[in-house]
């Protein structure tokens, strides 16, 4: 009751408060009409679109980040350390496909990318590599920090989007649209595969990494001042 109170109420506020950018069909055609845009979608509301695009828009600059991150690691692991080539493959052409999936996705709704992208490509292949030069071990942390930060954001947004879009309706006539679900679905298969990856890191003796503190906790604050800024710009 308290949030269909607080969902039929107008809502101006920034996009901080996830809760609040479920607006009723009625003001938002209001403000649209207001502000003469329409929608890009006739079936969800301003703030909807705006949510959806900031989801796009986050995951598109964080799979490119883990594109890059496995490619520095894979550049200065693979040939030193043969064992570790077919693992750190596999990680990467997963998060090759995250990352196409969601360009595709950007192109398709025409969602910005983050306008720090070129900032995600150094930075990510710098940490991925950096990492690799300490030491096997460090590369997998990184990636346990990564993969634990990215886990986590994947599940906020899964519950986000059940509360945006009336996930739990499922008799047909209310609820989200194919759109929202097959988004929900890749972000779920995302989200498995991120914590395969963090379990790979973990087999591979990330906790040996020395100084396994500093670089796991370090990481992971780096991590979620990006996902923070790429939301934003
Ligand atoms: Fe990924
Ligand atoms: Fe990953």
């Amino acid at each position: 009751m308290l949030l269909r109170a607080l969902i039929s109420k107008p809502v101006s506020r920034g996009f901080s408060v996830l809760s609040s950018l479920k607006v009723t069909e009625h003001a938002s055609v209001k403000h649209a009409e207001k502000s003469g845009h329409a929608p890009k979608c006739e079936n969800l509301s301003e703030a909807q679109t705006a949510f959806l695009d900031r989801v796009i828009r986050v995951d598109q600059a964080g799979e490119l980040g883990a594109d890059y991150i496995y490619a520095g690691q894979y550049f200065v692991l693979a040939h030193r350390y043969p064992h570790l080539k077919p693992v750190l493959k596999h990680m990467w052409d997963q998060e090759v496909h995250h990352h196409s999936t969601f360009d595709n996705l950007q192109l398709k709704r025409r969602v910005r990318p983050s306008l720090l992208t070129p900032f995600w490509k150094v930075g990510a292949f710098a940490m991925g590599a950096g990492t690799a030069f300490i030491s096997p071990e460090a590369a997998m942390a990184c990636t346990e920090a990564v993969e634990t930060v990215i886990g986590g954001h994947y599940n906020g947004q899964l519950r986000n989007l059940a509360n945006q879009f009336d996930l739990e309706r499922t008799d047909g006539t209310k609820g989200p649209s194919e759109e929202i679900r097959s988004l929900t679905s890749t972000i779920k298969q995302f989200r498995d595969d991120e914590l395969e990856h963090l379990d790979t890191a973990i087999k591979h003796d990330s906790y040996m990494a020395v100084p396994y503190t500093v670089i796991t906790e370090g990481i992971k604050m780096i991590c979620r001042v990006a996902i923070w800024s790429a939301e934003r710009v």
